[in-house]
């Protein structure tokens, strides 16, 4: 089986095929929904940029002023914070004509109380790492720029200032929302005393890749992130952006949709199955993110379990192992299949082999025939499909809007990166649906390390310029 193709599924028992290709069929988007999907994300973009729109978009088309990209004269050593998973990075880069010439990275795994806590002692928390890290390199005295890659919903007053709008992913810090994600840390770093840095840029992690991505290329117009969260960000004229009418004498900007909660507002319920309900009742933050959770990192592997749930409730999966979906059983909990795991059971689909997938079955409890292995594998690849074609959808619209000769797309996240089928897949797909426009994937890395140094650099370059 190539890896483009619609996942198919072919059993010894042709009347349980049946049964499950009936149960799962809400899964597979039929062209018309496909047509739906790209009116309903235009029409949001088009509510997203105007001044005065007739109702509220679930798009936030966020300002990141970001007016231009790396040109290859950055220089100097920055810092760098990358905030948005469990795990956080301080990061120090010397930068020499725009190349990152010497690269220093600290782990901090965030707790799970810093993440649900109190927003100070969240960012208590972030300025004591900055300091364990400036004291371990005996840095201390010395003044730096940071560039803050806070990857969350924000509204943007300045290079320097991101209120954020919303927690998503695994945050939920009461009294932050509505507050300076730079200000907090300044302030945070205030109240240790200890440190000379200046916050000169927030960012999200889409712009850092971005950014990143036209350092390698400078055609590179549109950054993504398909890891346990989901968005992307392009460079948008800024005479078609109605809401800033007046406000910028730029001629582009670099624009974040935040298409993590592309839906949030019922317009993609259309496609909403009994198992994207399932995974978002589970979620932490209920009712938002709708497009993310139906198929990012963080999500993909309970959607995967949810359906397997329900098959073997319905006697058609593993129904040697009666326990294993009652309450308490190994496919009623949540979290007991990730989405990593679906990456390598799609790498062993495609190297024609069940091997790993047999593994993963065994580890889980499960007592399996041939039938059951062949539906793991085909589920794994349907609900895989499913999410690459959405993006796609997305990728495809922005680059016929953009009308570029050619686009970069640039990518990270630990989805693309790890998922056999995402590159080969999403090239076939957005070459099919934006016909005549040349692109490329370029898969970046850190471009919430490099990328934000970069862009704190760009800050740099900026305030020079006003000053001239
Ligand atoms: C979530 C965040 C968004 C971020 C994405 C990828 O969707 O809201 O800001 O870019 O995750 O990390």
């Amino acid at each position: 089986m190539l890896p483009t193709d619609l996942p198919g599924l072919t059993l010894k028992d042709a009347e349980r095929q049946k049964k499950i290709i009936e149960l799962v069929s809400p899964l597979i988007l039929t062209e018309t929904q496909q047509v739906r999907m790209r009116e309903v994300f235009l029409d949001e973009m088009r509510l997203g940029l105007a001044a005065s729109p007739e109702k509220k978009s679930s798009l936030l088309m966020e300002n990141t002023f970001i007016p231009e990209l790396p040109d290859g004269t950055e220089n100097g050593e920055y810092l760098s914070l990358d905030l948005g998973g469990t795990n956080f990075r301080v990061i120090y880069v010397l930068l020499e004509k725009g190349k990152a010439k010497k690269e220093m990275v600290d782990f901090y795994h965030v707790p799970q109380e810093k993440r649900m806590g109190p927003g100070d002692e969240l960012f208590d928390f972030l300025a004591d790492c900055l300091s364990d890290f400036i004291h371990k390199r005996n840095f201390q005295g010395r003044h730096f720029e940071l560039g803050f890659t806070f990857s969350f919903p924000m509204t943007q007053k300045s290079l320097d200032v991101g209120l954020l709008v919303s927690w998503t992913k695994s945050f939920n810090c009461p009294g932050t929302v509505g507050h300076d994600a730079v200000k907090m840390l300044n302030d945070a770093i205030q109240r240790r005393g200890d440190l000379d840095i200046t916050v000169t840029a927030i960012l999200n992690d889409t712009t850092g890749t971005l950014v990143m991505g036209a350092a390698m290329d400078r055609r590179c117009a549109l950054g993504m992130i398909l890891g346990t969260g989901c968005n992307g960000c392009y460079i948008e004229k800024v005479s078609r952006i109605e809401k800033w009418r007046g406000k910028h004498t730029e001629d582009e900007m670099v624009v974040d949709i935040e298409w993590g909660a592309f839906g949030d507002n019922g317009v993609l319920d259309f496609i909403k199955t009994q198992w994207d309900r399932a995974v978002d009742d589970q979620s932490l933050l209920v009712n938002s993110y709708t497009f993310e959770k139906y198929f990012a990192g963080k999500y993909m592997g309970d959607l995967y379990r949810e359906v397997l749930l329900t098959l073997a409730k319905n006697g058609l999966f593993c129904a040697a192992s009666v326990e294993s979906h009652k309450e308490g059983g190994i496919l009623a909990k949540h979290g007991a299949i990730t989405t990593t795991n679906i990456s390598h059971i799609e790498s062993n689909t495609f190297e024609g082999k069940q091997d790993v997938t047999k593994e993963l079955l065994t580890t889980l409890g499960l007592k399996f025939d041939d039938d059951d292995v062949t539906i793991a594998q085909y589920m794994a690849g349907l609900l895989s499909y499913r999410g690459i074609l959405m993006v796609s959808l997305l990728v495809g619209l922005l680059l016929k809007r953009m009308e570029r000769e050619h686009c970069t797309v640039a990518i990270d996240g630990s989805l693309f990166r790890r998922h056999p089928r995402f590159r080969p897949l999403m090239e076939k797909l957005i070459a099919e649906f934006a016909p005549g426009r040349h692109f490329n994937l370029l898969e970046t890395e850190d471009g919430s390390g490099k990328g934000a140094a970069l862009t704190a650099a760009i800050a740099r370059r900026l305030r020079t310029k006003e000053l001239r």
